[in-house]
């Protein structure tokens, strides 16, 4: 029995070292763009995990904040017939991808392990179109968020504001005190994401539905939507002379090293904190958007995966399942900012923000407030959203009044309709 074992043993070995070999190694590509301090550590959560399994990583970062240059290198990838294993994605994406018949089926493993049962209709709606699963969804991610810096929040006196007015009020005392109000980075995403929070605070929840994911005319044509450009042109006097162009990660340092005193951003900003060791509530502070309380505007990064050879299945399979374990699911959401994709898995190891997200998406969820971002692609299809960019972005830089601007917006996305 003992030379038997001993000569399968031999033989296994001697398989791994031919080519061909039914033990091929195991490995993975993944496509991403998680490239700042706190994305690459919360990224390292799951190499970890894989490479404890056997599954060699191959990373493939693409920089660029909302993966706007990662989705053109994927295009140039699969176009020359070299499609990775697995991509970060959001929503909309995902839906263009699925119709190419160059995505893999994931509904095995996803019945074994009932995925159904604990993945959201919202995120669901991406991830299973049509009846298959493609992807797996890693996190949740919120956009109306607000990052401040609590040294000159107390040094100035400062609550945390909860309307938009006294967001003004509070911005114009921290500009007083010689800190730059708001850190910002000049690029069109970003300019997106602040454009989200604004919508949602001044038109209320069903004006963000109506405006960003009906693509109503009347919505954004209208009188709301011109106050809402006006109250952008209001923040762009907040910001400092250099922002043109700036790495969102480079914005929220501003904030970590208190030269500036809010960001307005998605919770992967939180990583960015954490990664630099500061603390929720000691070292800076997070709440909701003033006047967005109650609603959430969400985008969910999930792992598309690639038809693949059969060699590559199993590792394919495995990226998928621990991508969806509930551990994994808790250690990476801890580090990334965002909370579980999964229904299932206890919130209580998230700190303060990571808690509060939770219970604002549970919430926002059953009263019907919970909406996909436009500016990270679960509003509409991305023709859309780089109109709606293109216009936000040439006003906030001065090309147009807001009367124009919101003529040009309710033009350029009937045009990408
Ligand atoms: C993604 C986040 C990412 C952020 C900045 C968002 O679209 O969902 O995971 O950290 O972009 O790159």
């Amino acid at each position: 029995m003992f030379k038997l074992k001993a000569t399968l043993a031999a033989a296994a070995a001697l398989c791994l070292f031919s080519s061909g070999s039914v033990f091929a190694e195991e490995k993975v590509e993944v496509l991403h763009w998680w490239t700042s301090g706190g994305e690459a550590a919360a990224l390292n959560v799951l190499k970890k995990d894989l490479e404890s399994q056997g599954v060699t990583w191959n990373d493939m970062p693409v920089a660029g904040g909302s993966g706007v240059q990662a989705m053109t290198v994927l295009r140039a990838r699969v176009t020359a017939g070299n499609a990775p294993t697995a991509v970060q994605m959001l929503g909309f994406d995902i839906l263009d991808w699925s119709g190419e018949g160059v995505l893999a089926d994931l509904n095995k493993v996803a019945e074994e392990e009932n995925w159904d049962a604990v993945i959201p209709d919202a995120i669901k709606r991406f991830a299973k179109p049509e009846g298959v699963w493609i992807a797996a969804p890693v996190n949740v991610h919120s956009t109306n968020w607000v990052w401040a810096n609590k040294a000159i929040f107390d040094e100035l006196n400062l609550k945390q504001p909860a309307t938009w007015d006294e967001l003004i009020t509070s911005l114009d005392k921290i500009k007083a005190a010689g800190y730059i109000a708001m850190a910002h980075g000049g690029q069109a995403w970003q300019d997106g994401t602040v454009f989200d929070s604004v919508v949602l605070a001044t038109g209320g929840p069903e004006f963000y539905q109506k405006a960003m994911n009906e693509l109503d005319e009347a919505a954004l044509g209208s009188d709301t939507m011109k106050t809402v450009f006006d109250r952008m042109a209001q923040l762009r006097g907040y910001v400092d002379d250099n922002f043109s162009g700036r790495d969102w990660n480079l914005a929220t340092a501003m904030v970590i090293n208190k030269e500036a005193g809010v960001q307005f951003m998605g919770d992967w900003a939180k990583g960015e904190f954490l990664s630099a060791s500061k603390k929720p509530g000691e070292d800076f502070l997070c709440f909701r958007f003033p006047d967005s309380q109650g609603a959430v505007l969400f985008n969910s990064d999930q792992f598309v995966m690639f038809a693949v050879g059969e060699e590559q299945r199993p590792a394919q399979e495995k990226l998928a399942m621990s991508v969806m374990s509930p551990a994994f699911q808790q250690a990476f959401n801890k580090v990334k900012g965002s909370v579980m994709a999964r229904t299932d898995v206890d919130a209580s190891v998230l700190d303060a923000c990571g808690q509060q997200g939770q219970v604002d998406l549970a919430e926002a969820n059953k009263s019907n407030k919970l909406f996909g971002s436009m500016a990270h692609g679960h509003g509409a299809p991305s023709g859309i959203k780089s109109a709606v960019f293109d216009v936000v972005t040439a006003h906030f830089n001065g090309e147009y009044d807001s009367a124009a601007a919101v003529e040009e917006l309710a033009a350029a996305v009937q045009a990408a309709k």
